[in-house]
C-alpha cells in the first residue's frame, strides 16, 4: 500500500511529499514536533501530547496553525489513509517559509507535515534480556524541555549507540549526572526499591510516557523519587530502564561496560512495562 503524507492541508503520496527549500525548519531547525503512538487504532495519551505541542509552539512563538479539533481530525485522516492500527504518527510544525534571515519573518505561516506508519512489536529479546546503553557527554542547549526538531546532538548520540552495539545513548553532564536518553527519559530502581527519575526542568524533555509511567507506578504502590541521579548510581542500581512513546518502558541491563545487577531485566521494570502495555491497549 502506498503511504500518504500530510503537507499543509494536502494528502500526498509519501514519495512526492516535499517542503520548500526556504522552510525555516530545513534551514534553521526552527520548528517543533510530536510523536504519538497508536494502539488498536487509537491515539495513546493524545491530549498530553497536544498540550506539549502547543507549549513547544508557545515557547518558540510559532503560531498554532489551526484549532486543536481540526488538527486532530487531520491526524485521524492521516492515520486512516495509512491504515495504521498499531504504530506512530509524526507531527511537525515549523515557523514558515521566508527568505533566509535568522530573525523571525514579519509574516510567516506555520508549516505542518504529518506522516504515519505501522510499527512491529519489539523483539522478544529486548524483554527477555534488556538492552544496552552507552553514555555520551551532554552537549545540548538549555531548552531541552521544548520538543524542537533541532536534534543534532541526539542524532550523534544515537549514532554512537548504533556504533557501540547499543539501543540507546544516555547523556551525562560533566559532573557525572544523567540527564536523559537521546530519545527517551532515564530511570533507575535503587537498592532499596525506589524508582528514580529526574524532575522536570529545562534540561530534559517532559516525556509523556514518563508521566504516565510515574502515575502507573504510584498506583501500583511503587515509591517514586524525582531527583537527579549520577552515572555511578545508575551503574550500581538494582534496575535501569528508559521510557518513550516508541520504547514504552525498556529495560536497560548494561551501561557502557557495566552490567546492571545480574544482567537481566528487574522485576519492577518488567512489571511496569507490562502495565504500560496494558494501559496502551486500553487507550
Ligand atoms: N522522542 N527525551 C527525548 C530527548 C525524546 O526525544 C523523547 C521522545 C523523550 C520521551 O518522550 P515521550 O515519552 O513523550 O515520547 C524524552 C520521540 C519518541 C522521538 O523523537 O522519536
Amino acid at each position: 500500500m502506498s503511504r500518504i503524507a500530510y503537507v499543509n492541508g494536502r494528502y500526498v503520496p509519501h514519495r512526492e511529499a516535499k517542503v520548500h527549500v526556504e522552510d525555516r525548519g530545513y534551514q534553521f531547525s526552527d520548528g517543533i514536533y510530536e510523536v504519538v503512538a497508536l494502539a488498536n487504532g487509537r491515539f495513546v495519551d493524545l491530549e498530553p501530547h497536544l498540550d506539549r505541542l502547543e507549549r513547544s509552539l508557545r515557547e518558540l512563538r510559532i503560531a498554532m496553525p489551526t484549532t486543536r479539533a481540526a488538527l486532530v481530525l487531520a491526524m485521524e485522516e492521516v492515520v486512516g489513509r495509512n491504515r495504521v492500527r498499531d504504530g506512530i504518527i509524526y507531527v511537525q510544525m515549523t515557523r514558515g517559509v521566508a527568505p533566509r534571515d535568522h530573525a523571525f519573518p514579519a509574516r510567516a505561516r506555520t508549516q505542518v507535515v504529518m506522516t504515519a506508519k505501522s510499527t512491529k512489536p519489539h523483539p522478544a529479546k529486548y524483554e527477555e534480556d534488556g538492552v544496552k546503553a552507552v553514555t555520551v557527554p551532554e552537549i545540548r542547549w538549555h531548552r531541552c524541555d521544548i520538543k524542537s526538531v533541532s536534534l543534532l546532538p541526539n542524532v550523534l548520540a544515537k549514532q554512537a549507540a548504533r556504533e557501540g552495539g547499543a539501543y540507546e545513548a544516555i547523556f551525562v553532564t560533566p559532573d557525572g549526572v544523567v540527564t536523559e536518553g537521546s530519545s527517551s527519559n532515564a530511570w533507575i530502581v535503587t537498592r532499596d526499591g525506589k524508582l528514580v527519575t529526574r524532575a522536570l526542568s529545562n534540561e530534559i524533555l517532559g516525556g509523556i510516557t514518563r508521566q504516565t509511567l510515574m502515575d502507573i507506578a504510584r498506583e501500583e504502590g511503587v515509591e517514586v523519587e524525582e531527583r537527579p541521579f549520577t552515572l555511578a548510581e545508575a551503574r550500581q542500581a538494582r534496575e535501569a530502564f528508559v521510557t518513550s512513546t516508541t520504547s514504552y518502558a525498556m529495560p536497560v541491563t548494561q551501561i557502557d561496560d557495566a552490567v546492571i545487577a545480574n544482567g537481566k531485566p528487574g522485576t519492577i521494570s518488567r512489571r511496569l512495562r507490562q502495565s504500560y502495555i496494558a494501559y496502551m491497549a486500553r487507550a
